[in-house]
């Protein structure tokens, strides 16, 4: 969800339904806005995105200077106008917007109908807030918002506005983003950066159980106990052009092709003297490294998909045992984490709230904690020992591309400067690995020019409505994340598996045409690929291949093959992607899918 709030003398309208659609890729299903006009709150809200709402908002009567708004993806209660935000107290005099969830709110709620004869309108958890803000506010929106966190359990960031006080906004903060814009004559709310990248480029960054009191000429932080906190400005770097489009008719397409600068930044922010790598910032002596005994990566989605070829890389280069687990799994099995363990967070947002949770259960079990994140200042950032950012920019596509061979390029940088501490490589490995890093923008690109071939093989196969994908090694890692790609944004039935895997039950699905896409990108394993095809091939399956150019020997076997520029088998994955990704956007773009916003999914997901 998103949250965007306005306090100042312009058009809060307009402010808020911009940042808003900036914000629409963390959900979707449902937005509203809340203005306070002339002393009253009024609220207009509805389901779908946010040019559903500003077409129930276009009179010119209905604006102000002061307001709040949001984007919903709904976890309790469904998609409705009666569930959208904001939401209000029983006289209207109290206004609400809301991330996250609030456990114990039907005890708070059936505590505000037994006791206040509360009538409640929706299902939501956050109706559960206007109203408890409503019974305790005695004049002060400040005071009532304190009073109102002190009962409630969960992770938040709520906004709320009062009609007896016009010129003020209070929000607050637990676990979920919070930041304020500094802007002239006006100040903003949000929970994200890109909301605000069209006015303002100073923000503070709100700590966890922080509130805030916004006027037009003023914002003020508080801790929990109540006092100010003196807060450094943050300069935001992107520019705003990053968060827009930029002709591309998707952002999905645009930051596919941004992932050659991304990487080239990645790399770039991490080399010193041209090919030294520097961990500046990060605190990891030649003496941690040879404490660790295991590294933990864990994460969720593609991020964990990165986390997978990430762990092929450590234990080949700094012969490390490594697990990659996801973050929802982690905590409940009482993970062997202690002192000696490298706990590695890889999260695009650093907001994902599994994400965050493992890594609170890890730092609890004192291991050393390592983040790979793309949005700085975000709360897995803030919550580790150290970061390892990202330069990908802001990644809007809920389909995450630009992030994942970001991550990997991390991941790489990581395990080349821990073997290279070790002494698990020498330094001949350690240059060539360095110089053909160097070179992967440049071939990434390489495949980008010639993106119109699979968009003639998604011409073809897009009516499918099964597609398998194996590989082995580092390419498995690479199917899995190839296949969440494709059904995450064609709806289509896809599955990824080890190779060598396949024969022992999921080949019974193979019949008579069935697509299957074989990533045949490592030299060590390529004979072993050319069998496995040749196993599928027997039973029907029409075999797109992903190999290595001049590896043409899979020709004889594939259908068809893609090839991808000749790189080390270890790096192959920062480019064997790319035609993946590729294939999937234009899938779903000629089934007609929405793909930069996927139904049912959220960019951030800061739910358990
Ligand atoms: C959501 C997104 C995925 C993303 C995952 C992890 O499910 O839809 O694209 O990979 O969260 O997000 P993170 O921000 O932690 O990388």
């Amino acid at each position: 969800c998103g949250i965007v709030g306005y306090v100042g003398s312009d058009s809060a309208k307009e402010k808020i339904i911009n940042g808003l659609k900036s914000l629409e890729y963390r959900g979707y299903d449902s937005a509203g806005i809340a203005l306070d006009i002339n002393g009253k709150i009024e609220v207009r809200k509805q389901v779908g995105g946010i040019s559903n709402l500003e077409k129930i908002i276009d009179d010119d009567s209905f604006d102000s200077g002061v307001g709040i708004g949001h984007t919903r993806w709904a976890t309790h209660g469904a998609p409705s106008t009666v569930n959208a935000h904001p939401h209000i107290n029983m006289d209207g005099s109290i206004a609400v917007v809301h991330n996250g969830i609030i456990e114990n709110y039907t005890e708070i709620k059936e505590r505000l109908i037994a006791e206040h004869g509360i009538e409640f309108r929706s299902e939501t958890d956050t109706e559960v807030i206007a109203q408890l803000i409503g019974v305790l506010y005695e004049g002060d929106l400040y005071e009532a918002v304190t009073k109102a966190v002190s009962q409630m359990r969960g992770a938040y960031a709520v906004a709320a506005m009062a009609a007896d006080e016009p010129d003020k906004l209070v929000a607050v903060r637990k676990d979920a983003p919070l930041i304020a814009g500094i802007g002239k004559g006006c100040n903003f709310i949000a929970s994200d950066i890109p909301a605000l990248l069209k006015y303002v480029r100073e923000i503070y960054l709100i700590e966890n159980n922080e509130t805030l009191v916004v006027t037009k000429d003023d914002i003020k932080i508080f801790d929990e106990d109540g006092n100010r906190v003196k807060r450094d400005v943050f300069h935001v770097t992107w520019d705003a052009d990053a968060a827009e489009k930029g002709g591309y008719e998707h952002f999905m397409l645009k930051e596919i092709h941004e992932q050659p600068k991304g990487l080239e930044d990645t790399l770039n922010k991490r080399l010193k003297d041209g090919n030294i790598i520097n961990l500046d910032g990060i605190n990891m002596t030649k003496k941690d490294i040879e404490g660790f005994n295991k590294v933990y990566i864990v994460a969720c989605g593609t991020a964990y998909h990165a986390g997978l070829v990430g762990k092929a890389a450590i234990e080949k280069m700094a012969r490390i045992p490594v697990e990659v687990d996801v973050a929802s799994e982690f905590r409940y099995r009482d993970p062997f984490v202690d002192e000696s363990t490298l706990f590695i967070a890889i999260s695009q947002s650093g907001e994902t709230l599994d994400t965050l949770a493992a890594l609170r259960e890890a730092k609890s079990k004192g291991a050393r904690i390592l983040s790979v994140v793309n949005v700085v200042g975000s709360s897995v950032a803030r919550e580790s020992d150290d970061v390892f950012y990202t330069w990908a920019g802001p990644e809007i596509s809920v389909a995450s591309t630009k992030a994942y061979t970001t991550q990997l390029m991390c991941m790489y940088l990581l395990a080349l400067y821990m073997g290279k501490e070790k002494g698990t490589i020498d330094g001949t490995y350690y240059a060539k690995v360095i110089e053909e890093l160097k070179t992967i923008p440049e071939k990434l690109q390489h495949i980008l020019d010639k993106e119109g071939d699979i968009e003639k093989l998604a011409d073809i196969f897009y009516k499918r409505e099964q597609v398998f994908f194996i590989g082995r090694g580092p390419d498995s890692g690479v199917a899995y994340e190839g296949s969440l790609k494709l059904k995450e944004i064609s709806y289509i039935n896809s599955f990824a598996i080890a190779a060598g895997e396949l024969k022992h039950g999921t080949i019974a699905l193979i019949e008579d045409d069935t697509l299957v896409i074989a990533l045949a990108t490592q030299d060590a394993l390529f004979e072993k690929m050319v069998s496995n095809v040749e196993e599928i091939k027997a039973r029907g399956a029409r075999v797109i291949a992903i190999a290595k150019e001049g590896n043409t020997e899979i020709e004889k076997k594939a259908d068809i093959v893609i090839y991808i520029p000749q790189c080390m088998d270890e790096l192959t994955p920062l480019l064997s992607v790319v035609p993946l990704q590729l294939f999937a956007y234009f899938v779903a773009k000629n089934r007609g899918c929405n793909i930069d916003k996927p139904k049912n999914l959220a960019k951030s997901v800061t739910v358990e």
